[in-house]
């Protein structure tokens, strides 16, 4: 748990970060966030996500909480302050508080609260940790690409995945299309040793990790192809896997009751798990 939570220009104890009941992050989910991850103390493509949420900030025609150097300043004063050597941030920004109307308010100041939290350090072999995924109907908006704080229909199909006894639930759409996981984005490698994630656009959320796995696979010269896939070409593939800031690059070696490839986290997966892992391990040092 965090120790220091900085919120609105204050860095209080965890326990008494409160914001106002009337906040509209609160009352409409007006809001956006991000969740970074921290290693050897450092911010994990801090820019890229600043740059994410400058994009959900502009998208709800919010302005920023505070400048954006600012910014970076509070989260490595929050890091400090937590004593994160390995972990997260958390961070948020809200229309602010006003009287509850659904119309923007005609004046508010924006909140903006930042927490980090520690976490051990993954082991390869605890992050190779084999999962299974339940497929479960996208019932999300049509804006999946802002990184929005409305996300009770992530938590009901992630708890859809847990009473399934399953690390995630990868969202289908209506023609039968994976789109993303509830936290995470979905990954298969085919038959034809076709490594595979869906394109962006405004169904699923650009993640940072995908992102830089992108650029660390294009590195190593290995292909890949930003397309969509069904739910059933995923349970005919070779290998599956979820990334994201906290899971990393997570195996999926069964999808609802069937067993990809031989059950085990394959090649490919291993070997990105590998790129991934070597990249965070050389962030700023060891
Ligand atoms: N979730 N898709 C969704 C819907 C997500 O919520 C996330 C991240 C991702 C992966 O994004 P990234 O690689 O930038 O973490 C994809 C965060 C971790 C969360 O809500 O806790």
């Amino acid at each position: 748990m965090p120790k220091v939570t900085y919120v609105n220009g204050r860095y209080l104890p965890h326990g008494q970060a409160v914001v106002h009941v009337e906040d509209r992050g609160f009352q409409f989910a007006d809001g956006v966030y991000e969740v970074i991850a921290v290693a050897n103390g450092t911010i994990v493509d801090e820019e890229a996500h600043l740059d994410r949420f400058d994009r959900s900030l502009s998208e709800l025609r919010l302005d920023w909480p505070v400048y954006r150097r600012a910014l970076g300043f509070i989260m490595r004063e929050i890091i400090r302050r937590n004593t994160v050597r390995h972990g997260s941030i958390y961070l948020q920004a809200t229309r602010g508080s006003a009287p509850r109307n659904h119309p923007f308010p005609d004046f508010s100041l924006p909140s903006l609260i930042v927490t980090a939290k520690s976490a051990k350090k993954l082991s390869y072999e605890a992050a190779l940790e084999k999962n299974s995924v339940i497929s479960q109907p996208d019932i999300r908006w049509r804006r999946c690409d802002i990184k929005s704080v409305s996300l009770l229909p992530n938590v009901l199909l992630k708890q859809a995945a847990v009473e399934a006894d399953a690390a995630e639930s990868w969202l289908i759409d209506d023609r039968g299309i994976v789109t993303e996981g509830t936290a995470s984005n979905a990954w298969i490698v085919t038959d034809q040793d076709e490594l595979i994630t869906r394109h962006l656009d405004s169904s699923i959320l650009a993640g940072i990790t995908r992102q830089a796995i992108l650029k660390l696979i294009s590195q190593e010269g290995i292909s890949f192809l930003e397309r969509e896939f069904t739910l059933e070409e995923a349970k005919q593939a070779k290998e599956a896997f979820f990334t994201s800031t906290t899971a990393l690059v997570k195996p999926a070696v069964k999808i609802d009751e069937v067993i990809i490839g031989d059950g085990q986290p394959g090649p490919l997966t291993r070997k990105i798990l590998t790129y991934y892992m070597d990249y965070m391990d050389n962030i700023g040092g060891q």
